[in-house]
């Protein structure tokens, strides 16, 4: 895949893709998911009992996960720029009968939520389609209660350096250390992703005044279907990472 320099139009990239998305990916409204081929919430537990909980998902695609939020009692916000996916959710919203606040925007932009107001917000890997992850870690932290936490799932940095599409599946197609966004095609739809190292994304919680308190780098599970995007690569390195952190004081 070609690097490119400047952010493509992933907003657009998503409402032409939402159709063939939603209908492959066929994700359950009963538990959150974190990614591709790894444990739900049903088996990971991070996000604890959210009876009478303010939620707020990032990102929120179909809205699948905060309908799980809203059937376990919480009051459920989410979030997304695609027109089409919210489009997708409030239709899904409709069917299961569950109320899910939809806003139409970017997942930065949290002027509409009060300081001190979200008992938890959630991402599943949007935050990979996000250039400044610092601007949403600040953005997050005037809105979450002192010592609620910002769970989210992205692609693991690591993965992002083998080549899917050599045979060797652990060649190399860029370094670790290369932070220019890369085009990611699917089905033929092409989407500008944004490369987070590790420490970047340590050290921008921590420089936000969240302690982070739970990293996992879940091992594929062993059986079961294989998403289109599967690498090999992904039996040695993780492909999802996905971290914990509360809020400390503002
Ligand atoms: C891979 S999908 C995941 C959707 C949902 N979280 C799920 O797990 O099915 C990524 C979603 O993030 C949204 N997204 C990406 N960048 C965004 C941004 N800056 N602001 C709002 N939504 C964004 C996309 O529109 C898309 O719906």
């Amino acid at each position: 895949m070609p690097n490119v320099r400047g952010a493509g139009d992933n907003a657009a990239a998503w409402d032409r893709h939402t159709a063939a998305y939603q209908a492959r990916a066929q994700l359950s409204t009963n538990t959150a998911h974190y990614g591709p081929e790894i444990p739900t919430e049903a088996g990971l537990r991070l996000l604890g009992d959210l009876k009478g909980k303010r939620v707020l998902e990032l990102g929120c695609g179909g809205a699948q996960c905060s309908i799980a939020f809203a059937k376990q009692g919480a009051t459920a916000i989410g979030v997304d720029f695609s027109a089409q996916q919210l489009a997708f959710a409030r239709r899904l919203c409709e069917r299961e009968d569950v109320r899910v606040e939809l806003r139409l925007g970017d997942l930065a932009d949290l002027a509409f939520l009060r300081a001190d107001s979200i008992d938890l917000v959630f991402s599943s890997y949007a935050f990979g389609f996000v250039d400044d992850l610092n601007r949403v870690f600040r953005q997050v932290h005037r809105v979450l209660k002192i010592g609620a936490p910002l769970v989210f799932s992205l692609p693991h940095p690591v993965s992002e350096v083998f080549d899917g599409d050599s045979s060797d599946p652990l060649a190399v197609r860029r370094s670790y250390f290369d932070k220019t966004p890369v085009e990611h095609e699917m089905g033929g739809v092409v989407f500008t992703d944004y490369h987070h190292t590790f420490a970047d994304i340590y050290m921008g919680l921590a420089r936000s005044s969240y302690r982070v308190d739970l990293v996992l780098e879940p091992e594929p599970v062993s059986s079961g279907r294989r998403s289109p995007e599967w690498r090999d690569a992904y039996l040695y390195v993780p492909r999802t990472l996905i971290v914990r952190a509360r809020k400390e004081g503002n």
